[in-house]
């Protein structure tokens, strides 16, 4: 039993005014994506998928008369830095364990290299699953942040994916220190 759901996290104002930002229909898509890739990189399946769904929780509208700015965006943005803190003190607030919290914001903020200095990141593999996942719904020019999806049809969504979640976590034979 999960002491958080999927369900608990995406229902949460904070979540769904700051997803919208950058995208709910995004947001889906990768952390099904994480879900999968869980099962490749032996990395727990809650994990995953709270991480990657929460991955652009940190954006910051870049916006100058009207248009999203671009330059101002790269040049300014850190949004995996925000993110990561944002997303920890959301999942404290649910009632999620600190350990876990750690581990999900941590991938939060190593999701991306767009902010960091060019230095080699040596990623643990929920760090590798959550930014992997996000590259497999990146579109040109941004355009995975322009899919849109109604509030039900999510809602479903991520409920379908706690289902699985729960069906598959006790199952995962997972290294101590990923399992907490
Ligand atoms: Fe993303």
């Amino acid at each position: 039993m999960r002491d958080v759901t999927l369900t608990d996290i995406f229902m949460h104002p904070i979540t769904q005014k700051y997803l919208k930002r950058s995208g709910i229909a995004h947001a889906l898509e990768v952390a099904n994506h994480s879900f999968h890739l869980a099962f490749k990189y032996n990395v727990s399946v809650d994990l995953a998928t709270k991480a990657a769904l929460l991955h652009d929780i940190g954006h910051y509208e870049w916006y100058r008369q009207g248009k999203w700015d671009y330059e101002l965006y790269r040049e300014n943005d850190i949004h995996a830095i925000k993110g990561a803190e944002r997303a920890h003190k959301l999942l404290i607030r649910l009632g999620e364990s600190p350990q876990k919290a750690k581990q999900i914001s941590v991938a939060i903020l190593l999701h991306t290299d767009s902010y960091l200095p060019e230095i080699d990141v040596n990623r643990s593999p929920l760090q590798k699953v959550v930014k992997l996942a996000d590259e497999m719904d990146e579109e040109k020019g941004g355009g995975h942040h322009y899919k849109q999806i109604d509030y039900g049809t999510a809602l479903q969504k991520i409920q379908y994916l706690d289902k699985l979640v729960d069906q598959y976590l006790p199952k995962q034979q997972l290294p101590h220190e990923k399992t907490v």
